[in-house]
């Protein structure tokens, strides 16, 4: 195996007392398409920003392209892109001018920038619309706009955060379209979080599954269904993951019950 292009070691973020990260351990490869699963405040959001240098670790480690994300952080931030959880394209600026203001941003050769914008346009199918308002976008159009610009400077590593939150099926489909075209050309690794089990079990190669902090499932959907039990879907899987210590019954169990039912009166 190649050397990991994400290395968590320990990986720890406290917020007050509250621990929202809680000791993560575990490594990504290159060219990997990878998504983190969890309930709402399960920490996937804190990882990223932590890998994506943007708040620190309380304690632990991380590397991303073999660079500590604390000790060299702008030689991490130069191999990376990261489109956020909150809608963030600017909306009185056109595509164009959107994608402009990233190919000066990421330093793209004066000389390439414009052949680069109109690429990354049109790879994302947003050539007619470059020149109106991004206000006048559909969320679907927006994202992406914002995966077209986190991506100009072809980055090694990519993090999106909830990057079809908020979409129809139509458009969410046409999102993980452009995903796979632009994972196929560059060979980016993906992390990715998702709320959708079924673009978690589309797109990934691997998962993990995290509830309070901590890392509780990581495998390829099929490995963690099978986990749970025999003909165990991906959902239930993640419902026997995301289950709380405390002992309260999860779906899961009432799915396998439900099941046993069907097949005894079956
Ligand atoms: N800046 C902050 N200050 C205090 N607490 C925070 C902060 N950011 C996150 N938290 C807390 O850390 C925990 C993890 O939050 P995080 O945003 O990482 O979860 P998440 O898995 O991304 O959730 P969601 O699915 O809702 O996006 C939560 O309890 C959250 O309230
Ligand atoms: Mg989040």
């Amino acid at each position: 195996m190649s050397e990991p292009i994400i290395e968590m070691h320990d990986l720890t973020r406290r917020f007050g007392s509250a621990c929202a990260v809680d000791a993560i351990t575990m490594s990504i490869q290159p060219g990997e398409v990878f998504a983190l699963l969890g309930r709402n405040g399960a920490g996937k959001t804190t990882v990223i920003k932590m890998l994506a240098t943007l708040i620190e670790p309380s304690s632990g480690q991380a590397k991303v392209g073999g660079f500590d994300v604390v000790g060299q952080a702008a030689m991490v931030r130069r191999i990376i892109g990261y489109v956020p959880q909150a809608l963030s394209a600017d909306g009185d600026l056109t595509g164009y001018e959107n994608l402009n203001v990233f190919a000066k941003l990421y330093d793209i050769p004066r000389a390439e920038r414009e052949a680069r914008i109109h690429d990354a346009l049109a790879f994302m199918n947003l050539s007619e619309v470059s020149r109106h308002l991004v206000k006048t976008y559909s969320g679907g159009m927006i994202r992406r706009l914002e995966i077209a610009q986190s991506t100009l400077h072809r980055p090694r590593v990519l993090f999106l955060d909830e990057p079809t939150v908020g979409l129809d099926p139509v458009a969410r489909i046409s999102v993980w379209e452009q995903l796979e075209k632009l994972q196929a050309q560059f060979g980016s690794a993906i992390l990715l979080t998702t709320h959708y089990l079924e673009e978690a079990e589309r797109l990934c190669d691997r998962v993990a599954i995290m509830n309070r902090g901590k890392i509780t499932a990581i495998g390829t959907p099929v490995q963690l269904s099978a986990a749970v039990g025999p003909g165990a879907s991906f959902e239930e899987a993640f419902e026997h993951y995301t289950q709380d210590e405390t002992g309260t019954r999860g779906a899961y169990d009432e799915t396998s019950q439900t099941r046993d039912v069907i097949h005894r009166l079956g």
